[in-house]
């Protein structure tokens, strides 16, 4: 029963794909699904953007590797996929529309793709991050009443959250301890059977699927908060002339605390979208959740903090936003990353556009080419009114390396603390978070 003999992924993206081809390197057939065709045409054509490593090898290079070896294929084609398989693994996302509620279409689809074609006794593992009961109360059904099997003997169902950070997946998915919620006994040793395929770490087991999701959620949720406390503290210890970088890292000796950094705003898939994954339950359960969603706020409200805060020092040295040149360092989520979804950057360079700056962003790592988008540092810096900031590109990047082509009185935003004052332009006006 336990035996894996194909992996089916439905999802290709940042879990998806590298999550197929660290089964594959590990000698399980995969058949990798994506919906979007210009991914799986790309994919079939050896191109990802995405900039997993193992050791010095790239995710393309892996990726070429495993597709000439024949353990990694990709489709569009999810019906005959899932039917030659017996894992199925979920990996696509729970978006969340304007006004806070998560969109089910993608999920849908997938499992009712899964259920019409799930062969008797495969395995059907939920990885992505779902609203809290999503797996039982949403997929089962779909899955029991599409394939005319029952969960626990016709087939079987766990949910296992993905724990990976984008940029360390393939270390974690064999590092990172992983959590295995299901209700039935061979649901959860067959589950234990496909992640001891690439991980060596602790595996823990819940027999309540809910608590394992509501876990994941947590955990992301913790992070939020505690990124709006020390976005708040940083306010605070401006006002009170306190290095917020300093203090920060003499509070993280003690062995119980771990602040995170503030920064320009917190984006990506996962953090922004867990605070609305809760609010979806509570609000059926009727809770509110007044500290969590003002945690958010705080998280949100950053871009257009940054962008004032811009404006205020440009108006300090008798310039105005409207008309500035201003140069963005980073459109990623976070550092090295080429993932720009929520990403803080993209609002502020929209936010900053909309009030009439002239906006050039340098970030090599995101392939969206976005209109106000340079190749080198130096075209985003020359002339500019003000140098934002926002993530460090690479390990080693200087973002004072182009700084001799910056205007003069130009406004330094530093939103990481990186800055050595020291080598600041003269002329230039510094501010860091
Ligand atoms: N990105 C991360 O680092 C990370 C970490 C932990 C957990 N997660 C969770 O994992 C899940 C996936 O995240 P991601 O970042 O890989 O998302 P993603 O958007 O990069 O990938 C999802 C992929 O699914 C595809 N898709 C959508 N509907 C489909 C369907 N019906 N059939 C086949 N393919 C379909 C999309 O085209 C997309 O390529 C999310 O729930 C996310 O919250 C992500």
């Amino acid at each position: 029963m336990d035996q894996v003999k194909q992996i089916t992924v439905i999802g290709q993206g940042y879990v998806g794909l590298p999550l197929s081809l660290s089964f594959a390197m590990n000698g399980v057939s995969v058949i990798g699904v994506d919906s979007n065709e210009k991914i799986v045409d790309e994919l079939r054509r050896g191109i990802t953007y995405q900039t997993e490593k193992v050791g010095e090898l790239t995710i393309r290079e892996i990726l070429k590797a495993q597709t000439e070896l024949g353990t990694y294929q990709v489709t569009t084609d999810g019906a005959a996929a899932i039917r030659a398989s017996n894992v199925i693994i979920l990996t696509v996302g729970l978006p969340i529309d304007e006004n806070g509620n998560p969109i089910y279409t993608a999920f849908e689809n997938a499992c009712t793709a899964i259920g019409e074609n799930l062969q008797p006794g495969s395995l059907v593992l939920v990885r992505s991050t779902v609203v809290p009961g999503m797996t039982e109360t949403y997929c089962r059904p779909i899955l029991e009443r599409l394939s005319g099997l029952r969960a626990g003997d016709g087939f079987f169902l766990a949910y296992v959250p993905e724990r990976i950070a984008e940029g360390k997946a393939f270390d974690e998915f064999v590092t990172m301890p992983t959590l295995i919620g299901a209700n039935d006994e061979k649901a959860a040793r067959f589950a234990e059977a496909v992640i001891r395929i690439n991980s060596t770490a602790e595996i823990v087991h819940s027999n309540s699927i809910i608590a394992v999701e509501t876990a994941k959620v947590l955990e992301n949720l913790q992070r939020d908060a505690n990124i709006a406390i020390v976005q708040e503290f940083a306010r605070f210890a401006e006002a009170a002339g306190i290095d917020t970088f300093e203090v920060i890292r003499l509070a993280n000796t003690h062995r119980r605390v771990q602040l995170l950094s503030p920064g320009p705003g917190v984006g990506g898939y996962c953090i922004p979208n867990a605070f609305h994954y809760l609010n979806a339950k509570a609000r059926e359960v009727r809770v509110p959740l007044p500290l969590l969603s003002l945690a958010r706020e705080q998280n949100a409200s950053i871009p257009v903090f940054l962008v004032e805060k811009t404006a205020a020092y440009l108006s300090a040295g008798g310039k105005n936003l409207n008309g500035s040149r201003i140069a963005v360092i980073g459109l990623g989520m976070k550092d090295h990353s080429p993932d720009d979804r929520l990403s803080p950057a993209v609002e502020i360079c929209r936010e900053a556009i909309r009030r009439g700056a002239l906006v050039k962003a340098f970030d090599p790592n995101v392939s969206a080419n976005y209109p106000y988008q340079v190749k080198t540092l130096e075209d985003a810096c020359r002339n500019a009114d003000a140098l934002l900031i926002l993530n460090t590109i690479a390990p080693g990047f200087d973002p004072l390396a182009e700084a001799d082509v910056l205007s003069d009185s130009a406004v330094i935003i530093d939103t990481r603390g990186i800055v050595d004052p020291v080598r600041l332009p003269k002329s230039a006006i510094y501010w860091k978070i």
